[in-house]
């Protein structure tokens, strides 16, 4: 049986992607559309375990029609980044962070769980070989996502006894297409994301299928991005379809909406808690609700908003919309706190800042 030292079969694409045509992809790659030569791949059986770990060529996948993903959804994955350091170096941020939050999606999808230190050495092997993949535009990186799911061939509903684990890695810049200084979001009233006892607080592929039709009716709305009220009451903020969210307010503090086990507890959300208090900020994690936060915005108390998650870094938040009007906080563009704090974050994961909390994970 394979545990987490097992050595991973290297077997090298033949066919990779030209010098060239490499250095044109990650002069603008965008977000998501691009990807590297090679997948990182570990199989799970029950009886076997984590077994025939392998680095190769990306390619497709063959899966039987009756695999169990495909039916009920059985699948979770997670999010991170590597980024070219200021020394030359490449590191990755807080990998331990996302390899328990996947083991922990694991068991809320009653998944097997992968060894922690197996899911960073897959993605150490897998950079290792896909190193010239760094984008080379301003604020670029290495895009690394993680997932598993159900293999079974089988209908009848219950937890898969087989399952595949993948890496790919995708070379990324900002999230959102508009590149504006701060985005626009939609507040759904018809829709919520996850509801107390749901999967809320675990990576899984279903959550974001259930937020698309309420990110659709934000794009109709002009927004960028749907946020989500809680679904018993329709009154407390939570997060957005794939960021979490801060308030800054006049008196330099900040709000979060708590871990209340129906938002995912992001990894970004943590750090910049964490650097905030260091500066002395006071940063409460309590409910806020929908009609305080247009009153705050109204009364000039809230000064700021900012959406944060690994793909869209620190965003500002400068407009929100609802079926009841909008309203702006402050002039509608970034504000002072959240520059700030995203500088603070984003210098200590590229190697300019030092890194006091041991966020930074060394590669190569
Ligand atoms: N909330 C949702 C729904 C997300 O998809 C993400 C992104 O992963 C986050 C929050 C932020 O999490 P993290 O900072 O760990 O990327
Ligand atoms: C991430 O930030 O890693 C996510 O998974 C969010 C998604 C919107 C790309």
């Amino acid at each position: 049986m394979a545990d987490s030292r097992q050595s991973f079969v290297i077997e090298r694409n033949t066919a990779p992607v030209g010098v060239a045509e490499r250095a044109k992809l990650l002069a603008d790659p965008g977000f998501g559309r691009v990807f590297t030569d090679h997948m990182a791949l570990i199989r799970y059986s029950e009886g076997k375990g984590w077994h025939d770990a392998s680095i190769t060529a990306r390619k497709p996948l063959m899966l039987d029609p009756a695999a169990a993903v495909l039916h009920y959804a059985q699948e979770i994955f997670e999010g991170l980044k590597a980024y070219k350091t200021a020394d030359g170096g490449m590191a990755m941020f807080r990998p331990d962070a996302n390899a328990r939050r996947f083991r922990q999606s694991a068991q809320r999808l009653a998944m097997a769980e992968l060894p922690e230190e197996l899911f960073i050495e897959s993605i150490r092997q897998l950079v290792a070989i896909d190193k010239d993949w760094f984008p080379t535009v301003e604020g670029g990186s290495l895009y690394i996502r993680p997932f598993m799911f159900a293999n079974e061939v089988f209908l009848g509903v219950k937890p898969s006894s087989e399952y595949l684990y993948l890496v790919i890695l995708s070379p990324v810049g900002g999230y959102f297409k508009s590149g504006a200084p701060a985005v626009s979001i939609w507040v759904s009233q018809n829709y919520t994301r996850a509801a107390p006892g749901g999967t809320g607080a675990a990576k899984c592929g279903g959550n974001y299928a259930s937020s698309l039709v309420a990110q659709a009716e934000a794009s109709k709305h002009g927004c960028d991005q749907v946020v989500f009220l809680d679904a018993a009451e329709h009154k407390w903020v939570e997060e957005l379809g794939g960021m979490n969210v801060f308030f800054v307010f006049e008196d330099g503090s900040l709000q979060t909406p708590p871990l209340s086990g129906t938002i995912l507890p992001g990894i970004t959300r943590d750090s910049l808690m964490t650097l905030a208090r260091s500066e002395g900020l006071t940063v409460r994690e309590e409910p806020y609700s929908f009609d305080q936060w247009r009153t705050d915005a109204a009364s000039g108390k809230l000064t700021e908003c900012f959406a944060c998650g690994t793909a869209a870094v620190v965003t500002p938040i400068g407009r929100v919309a609802s079926p009841e009007g909008e309203f702006k906080m402050g002039a509608g563009g970034p504000g002072q706190t959240t520059m700030r704090i995203k500088q603070r974050l984003v210098d200590i994961q590229r190697g300019v800042a030092p890194d006091p909390h041991g966020w930074v994970h060394k590669l190569g």
